[in-house]
């Protein structure tokens, strides 16, 4: 191995690393950052270029600015959407806090969308209505135009520059420090100079997003590889309810760029190969806009049926031509852009061919509405694991349990962003100063990088595209919208094979500058971790519950599985573990599991 002494380590102190500089990594940053601490968000792309630029529709809060709301309904709609799986604790703190972080980033200068009286503007979303279910659709989704995480991500980052934050640009964090105190930093790699970064921190904060790679079509751009998630299981902590995998129902088909379920809050509907409206007989109350699971498992069983369009008869049409192209074009101008580039359809003029399509990570690093990391210690599995803290799309916080509703994604992010921020404030106060380190701590990180380097030298083993290719495939085929035992066992035996050859798989580029292959091989083990997590804890749940949907037992099953899935890796192995659903909220009566229907 080249590097092997510290002085090639290049050492930071921060009061507070953010790895990830998505909205929930900004708004955290931007809370810390205004109060006067020293915080770094590294990050592995140009801050803008996060994830969170590509969320369409908008971010739920009750406003009632169109028709009236309030923040219980939004949270009812929410816990049955997550088919009671959801924590009612976490569930009603971000329900409370919406219309209030959505004034707030007003304020910060969020460009929304505007009706006629100036007031933010609101579409419908799916699984939201009024009255606990009984006074039809809510309008909640609060918008700028299709664009919303987009103008989020440029209004946060902004505010940060104006806050003093410090970005570590194109750093790809390798290693979580810990030892018995907890989490003391990162060990990162820059990709651009080919060096070596230890961050040291009183608090190490993952907001790292979804790890939609793992699936062959998904709305995910290429960076949402789970890296947060993969450092966590790599420090020996599990992942949680990570077979909850939700599928967008209109994805656009074979490709994957996301359509805006804001298309049927508009008034967009679906049709099947026979011209027939058909989420009519699925859900009679809400039609196109039941929830996301009760959708993309109706077109499913449509293409499942024959009636799927197309030459391969695979997908289902959105239809929205009849919104006319003014007010597409004023209210949804980037899907139009989409559907032009990516299926050469003018959705002025013809629908939109669409398919489920893998969107949100609803598992993810099990963390507390205050957005501290917990783990299971001497029988407790909510103690918090000291110093580190994880929020947005990587964390499971758990508001979204097996379903998440349109929209809630931005609002997570904004409210666990700041909660969060909020929280490792209280930290700050009572550990002021850097403890000392082991200093060793930064050689596991290093090999990571060495060891790739090291095999681009020989040259030996299968390519690492080839590898991810046939991973992505393997998710696809055993793991989609509809799953069985036997479909699913077969999938965890291909991928535990695949994951033994990636352990001997070559990269062909041994340099150090800007070397894309070698952060792709490592993007690859952190995928490969979380899909095996993904693959053990689906085969394991013998139910159907939210986007886990299994022909062989179809339905839920709350005697035994109204609990979450605890996956970690212990000595390669994939181990399960379980713990019981919060259901009790923090002031309101606990919505008691009940059938679903919309
Ligand atoms: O359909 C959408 O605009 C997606 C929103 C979301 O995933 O929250």
């Amino acid at each position: 191995m080249a590097y092997l002494s510290t002085d090639k380590v290049e050492h930071h102190f921060h009061d507070v690393v953010i790895i990830g500089s998505g909205g929930a990594g900004m708004r955290c940053a931007l809370q810390l950052a205004n109060a006067g601490h020293r915080v770094a968000v590294v990050t592995k792309v140009v801050p803008t270029r996060s994830h969170t630029v590509a969320a369409q529709g908008g971010i739920n809060a009750a406003l009632g600015n169109v028709v009236s709301d309030h923040w219980k309904w939004h949270m009812y709609d929410t816990v049955k959407g997550s088919d009671y799986l959801g924590d009612q604790d976490a569930i009603e703190y971000m329900c409370r806090a919406a219309p209030l972080v959505v004034k707030e980033l007003e304020h910060f200068g969020l460009p929304f969308t505007r009706q006629d009286d100036g007031r933010i503007y609101q579409r419908a979303f799916g699984g939201q209505m009024r009255e606990f279910g009984e006074g039809g659709l809510a309008k909640r989704a609060c918008a700028v135009a299709d664009r919303t995480g987009h103008a989020i991500l440029h209004t946060m980052y902004q505010q940060n520059l104006k806050a003093g934050t410090h970005f570590y640009e194109e750093f790809f964090a390798l290693d979580l420090i810990t030892d018995e105190d907890g989490c003391q930093g990162v060990m990162a790699w820059d990709i651009a100079k080919g060096e070596y970064h230890l961050f040291q921190a009183k608090a190490v904060i993952l907001a790292t997003g979804g790890a939609g790679r793992i699936f062959n079509v998904t709305t995910n751009a290429h960076i949402c590889t789970g890296d947060g998630g993969a450092l966590t299981l790599a420090a020996g902590l599990p992942m949680e309810d990570m077979e909850f995998f939700q599928f967008h129902p209109t994805g656009i088909a074979n490709v994957g760029p996301l359509i805006t379920e804001g298309v049927r809050g508009e008034g967009g509907y679906l049709l099947n190969s026979e011209g027939e409206r058909f989420m009519e007989r699925y859900a009679p109350t809400a039609k196109d806009l039941a929830s996301r699971d009760v959708v993309s498992r109706a077109i499913a069983l449509e293409v499942r049926e024959g009636r799927g369009c197309g030459p391969n008869k695979d997908y289902a049409l959105l239809k929205l031509d009849h919104l006319g192209a003014d007010f597409i074009l004023a209210k949804l101008p980037n899907i139009h852009e989409l559907a032009m580039r990516f299926s050469g359809v003018d959705c002025t003029k013809e629908p939109i061919p669409v398919q489920p399509t893998a969107h949100y990570t609803m598992g993810g690093i099990p963390s507390n509405r205050f957005g501290e990391v917990v783990y299971r210690k001497d029988g407790n599995p909510e103690t918090p694991y000291p110093g580190l803290y994880a929020i947005g799309e990587a964390a499971c916080t758990s508001v979204h349990g097996a379903n998440r509703l349109g929209c809630n994604s931005l609002l997570e992010i904004i409210v666990f962003g700041r909660a969060c921020g909020n929280q490792v404030m209280r930290r700050l106060k009572e550990h002021r100063y850097h403890p000392s380190i082991d200093e060793d701590c930064w050689k596991k990180g290093l090999s990571r990088v060495e060891t790739w380097l090291d095999k681009a030298t020989k040259r030996e083993g299968l390519g690492i595209a080839d590898i991810r290719s046939q991973m992505q495939h393997i998710m696809q085929e055993h793991f989609s919208v509809y799953r069985t035992e036997e479909v699913m066992r077969e999938g965890v035996e291909r991928l535990e094979a695949l994951a033994d050859e990636l352990a001997n798989a070559k990269i062909s580029d041994d340099h150090r500058i800007f070397n894309t292959e070698l952060i792709e091989a490592m993007e690859l083990e952190n995928l490969m971790a979380l899909a095996r997590s993904t693959a053990a804890g689906a085969l394991a749940r013998t139910e159907t519950r939210g986007a886990h949907a299994r022909d062989d037992f179809p339905e839920r099953d709350d005697k035994t599985w109204l609990k979450h899935t605890l996956a970690s890796i212990q000595d390669g192995k994939v181990v399960l573990d379980y713990k019981p659903v919060r259901m009790q909220p923090m002031t309101v009566e606990s919505f008691p599991p009940k059938k679903r229907v919309y």
